[in-house]
């Protein structure tokens, strides 16, 4: 057996892409390994953001360091950077064995197989496998991380072309998987004991839109895929991300509001609290029409959490179209916001709008005003939980020193995605348990189990 490691920055998508290379490599005589006893080393990168990029370049620079001690060692790189950067990646890194594409996993064997062998003059073989179609699946193991949480992506690539996104270029066209695979896969996940499913694509409301009707379920669409995965046997929750605001049906939200299983919980990125940014970011929706959306959401589903993304010092944004984000996180009372100062990136049309860039001081300054406005949110929002009782999922137990007499902690989430502490003797990791909230904090709950 060879020993591989797999260092995963970006999204769900990357963390769910390593488990499933990671299962193909256990077919071909290799097993997960920690870092320093790994034979092959491959990093699994994000090209959101320039610093993601970055992250990479700099984990590949400290495993050629390793290398000049280990010549035997392999290095590879795969995931978003590899798809944006193809060759250049060998050119600019000679020590990289592998540089292989998010649409070429399937072709990792062989891949692997032809770094393992010389070049007849002796010298090593260094590969770059890059595809800008998807090929179709192949049934392999998934080597799935351990807790309670498994990772389903439903559908991968993005057709929305928000003009500062890199994703449908590192991605790929929208395509979903069929309903009956997704499902054999949650069965399976089920199985194994995870008491968590989360669903995954970049605009899981647009699922199905590529795939003709079904033979047993009609037509596939979001809203049918979500009560048929409700529908299997088990105790597990459901979640699912990310919403795009103006595509979140009526159908969603009843299945949502009618599941035991599935979380009161969307995650819908706003971007942007200006109409006009929103209309040069791409995004097909107006600020009325998201806080329209948020509203319906709220009506019909009580105690839902409501997140989103926002960009502060998008090309050409003023001081006064900014502030329009930080009243709509208030206006519109959402939970929890993910922030990001704009980053320009290559191929995209905000990246060529050169002359319209926001300059590092404004922009450093917007997205420290916008980290404030959340994290005031999120204190609002979580002490509207005091004095309500919820179930929570335990997912870490931890021993805290409480003025030296020690006090067992466990950690979990409520079904809308709260993080809440409690003290118990006995909850173990993966149960179901009730809890009544006493305290709010800005980043979690604390409270008391109730038997
Ligand atoms: N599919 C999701 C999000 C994918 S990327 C959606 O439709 O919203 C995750 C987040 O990264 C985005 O929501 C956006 O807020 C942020 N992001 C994307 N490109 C960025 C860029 N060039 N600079 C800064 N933030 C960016
Ligand atoms: Fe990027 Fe927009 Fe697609 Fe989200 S919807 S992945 S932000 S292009
Ligand atoms: Fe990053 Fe690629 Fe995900 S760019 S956010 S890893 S889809």
């Amino acid at each position: 057996m060879k020993n591989v490691y797999l260092e995963t920055l970006g999204c769900q998508m990357n963390k769910s892409d390593t488990e499933r290379i990671i299962g193909i490599l256990s077919h071909f005589d290799y097993q997960k390994s920690e870092e320093q006893n790994a034979d092959l080393v491959i990093v699994n990168t994000c090209s959101i953001r320039k610093l993601s990029e970055d992250k990479a370049y700099s984990k590949l620079g400290v495993w050629g360091k390793i290398k000049e001690q280990n010549p035997n060692l392999k290095i590879g790189i795969c995931g978003c950077v590899a798809q944006q950067e193809k060759e250049n990646l060998l050119k600019k890194f000679p020590y990289i064995d592998l540089v292989f594409g998010t649409h070429n996993i399937y072709e990792l064997p062989e891949l692997i197989q032809s770094i393992e062998t010389k070049n007849p003059d002796g010298t090593k073989n260094r590969v770059c496998a890059i595809r800008e179609d998807a090929v179709p699946e192949k049934d392999f193991n998934i080597v799935r991380s351990s807790g309670i949480n498994a990772w389903l992506p439903i559908m991968e690539g993005c057709n929305n072309f928000c003009t500062y996104c890199i994703v449908p270029y590192t991605r790929g066209r929208e395509r979903s998987r069929e309903i009956e695979t997704i499902l054999k896969e949650a069965k399976q996940i089920i199985k194994e004991g995870y008491k968590e499913i989360t669903l995954l694509g970049q605009n899981v409301d647009s699922y199905g839109k590529n795939l003709p009707d079904s033979p047993i379920y009609g037509k596939q669409d979001f809203a049918k895929l979500l009560s048929e995965i409700d529908k299997l046997e088990g105790n597990f929750r459901i979640r699912f991300t990310t919403s795009y605001p103006t595509d979140i049906t009526d159908d969603v939200i009843n299945v949502v509001k009618n599941s035991s299983k599935i979380c009161e919980c969307f995650h819908i990125p706003m971007q942007s609290g200006n109409d006009r940014i929103l209309k040069a970011m791409n995004r097909r929706y107006t600020r009325a029409q998201y806080s329209e959306i948020v509203n319906k959401i709220r009506t019909q589903i009580s105690d839902v959490t409501i997140t989103s993304d926002f960009i502060a010092g998008f090309p050409s944004e003023t001081e006064e179209e900014f502030l329009d984000t930080i009243s709509a996180i208030k206006e519109l009372g959402l939970d929890y916001s993910n922030t990001a100062a704009y980053s320009p990136r290559p191929k995209t049309p905000a990246g060529k709008m050169t002359d319209e860039f926001i300059s590092k001081e404004d922009k450093k300054h917007r997205l420290a005003m916008l980290n404030e406005t959340v994290k005031e949110a999120s204190k609002k929002s979580n002490e509207t939980a005091i004095g309500k009782t919820y179930e929570v999922l335990v997912e870490k137990i931890k021993e805290e020193d409480a003025k030296n007499s020690l006090k067992r902690i466990a950690e979990g989430r409520s079904r809308n995605n709260k993080v809440v502490h409690f003290q118990s003797n006995t909850a173990r990791i993966g149960d179901f348990t009730d809890v009544k909230i006493n305290e709010a904090l800005v980043w979690c709950l604390k409270g008391e189990e109730i038997k």
